[in-house]
């Protein structure tokens, strides 16, 4: 049995115990290098002294102390006396036998855990995405033409040289189907929010899968049935399981795989913004494969616009899943080692009341 002590001190996160009265009650050893200070130092003094978080976290923090709930607060930035801010997920949790102790895990934010801010993602995919959308338009009509001088062409010629014009088509084609994923971004409208059953949105997508591009996969459902509804525009958020589909079922091959669709409510899910607005996204939605996993070199980018790791990838799909749940304030996720990926959607849920658009 290991005890608790070297746990304790092997912990590769930095972490805090806070007492009832918000000091610091202990400091593991990657805590004390966070704080660039020695434990000693610092046990006993106010917890917010020692670490600046920029948001406000009184509220929800009391709030789960007092009802002895976890909290999990995303991209803030967390500095010290003697650092600069680090982007940061903090963990909370009460300290389990020690009433009003609070437990607190400082993870620096990982790379492939992505969240799609409203700013920086969208800025760095809006310029490329303009640039291309631009692009796309101006490209279209040309090959267009292309096509066609290449069809009438294949009417008067031998059967050797028709191989080539083929080529042309097959290839411009080819071309058309990228543009057409480009001009998506720009044909994305605001979302129109409503209440949405996402098991209905998730059977649709699974349905239509089955009948196409995941006809070799098996997909399994594992929902909770009172899951409330969800909110946001129904055909978007059918896009963004779809793409994620599709994507399980191509990291599969040809032999297929399986994917898991899992819901579950995690009501203290909340998204905190760094100029302290945020909402609670207690809906929570995995698209879980059993494939390969995600490359190791564009693990930290797939996000990204035009990054793919497959030969005819575009790598539009996850770039346009990341707008869709930006525009829905939401927050994606993905977790891979191979043989299990994990893409996780945290959605708001429906106002209670129509026009009580708030929690
Ligand atoms: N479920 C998954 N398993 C393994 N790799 C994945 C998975 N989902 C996405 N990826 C990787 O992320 C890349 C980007 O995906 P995406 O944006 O949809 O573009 P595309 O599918 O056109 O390549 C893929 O090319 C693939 O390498
Ligand atoms: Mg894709």
């Amino acid at each position: 049995m290991i005890s608790d002590q070297v746990i304790w001190a092997s912990l590769p996160v930095p972490a805090f115990i806070i007492d009832p009265e918000d000091r610091i009650a202990d400091v593991n050893s990657s805590g004390e290098g966070f704080l660039n200070a020695s434990r000693k130092s610092v046990v006993g003094h106010p917890v917010w002294d020692q670490i600046a978080v920029d948001a406000p976290l009184e509220e929800a923090f009391t709030r789960a102390r007092e009802q002895g709930t976890p909290l999990f607060v995303n991209d803030v930035d967390v500095g010290s006396g003697n650092r600069a801010p680090l982007q940061c997920a903090l963990q909370i949790a009460p300290l389990l036998g020690h009433p009003g102790s609070m437990i607190m895990i400082v993870s620096p934010r990982e790379l492939a855990s992505r969240m799609t801010r409203g700013n920086t993602v969208k800025s760095a995919a809006q310029s490329a995405i303009g640039m291309a959308e631009m692009l796309a338009h101006e490209i279209k009509n040309p090959l267009a033409g292309i096509t066609g001088a290449a069809q009438l062409l294949s009417m008067n010629i031998g059967p050797q040289d028709l191989e080539l014009t083929d080529l042309i088509v097959a290839e411009s084609r080819r071309i058309v189907k990228l543009l057409e994923q480009v001009e998506q971004f720009g044909n994305l409208s605001r979302p129109e929010f409503k209440p949405v059953n996402i098991h209905d949105v998730l059977d649709r997508a699974r349905r239509s899968a089955l009948l196409g591009f995941g006809a070799d996969m098996t997909i399994v459902e594992d929902y909770d049935p009172s899951l409330p509804l969800a909110y946001g525009d129904p055909d978007q958020l059918l896009q963004v399981v779809l793409n994620l589909l599709k994507n399980a079922s191509e990291a599969a091959g040809p032999e297929g795989g399986t994917i898991r669709l899992h819901t579950y409510f995690e009501h203290s899910f909340r998204l905190r913004r760094s100029d302290g607005s945020g909402h609670s996204l207690p809906l929570q939605i995995e698209i879980i494969d059993d494939g390969p996993g995600l490359p190791e070199d564009i693990r930290g980018d797939i996000f990204d616009p035009f990054v793919s790791g497959k030969e005819n990838g575009t790598g539009l799909g996850l770039a346009l899943v990341s707008k869709i749940v930006s525009d829905h304030d939401g927050w994606i996720t993905a977790e891979s080692v191979p043989g299990r990926t994990v893409f996780r959607l945290s959605l708001r849920r429906a106002p209670r009341e129509a026009g009580q658009d708030k929690e």
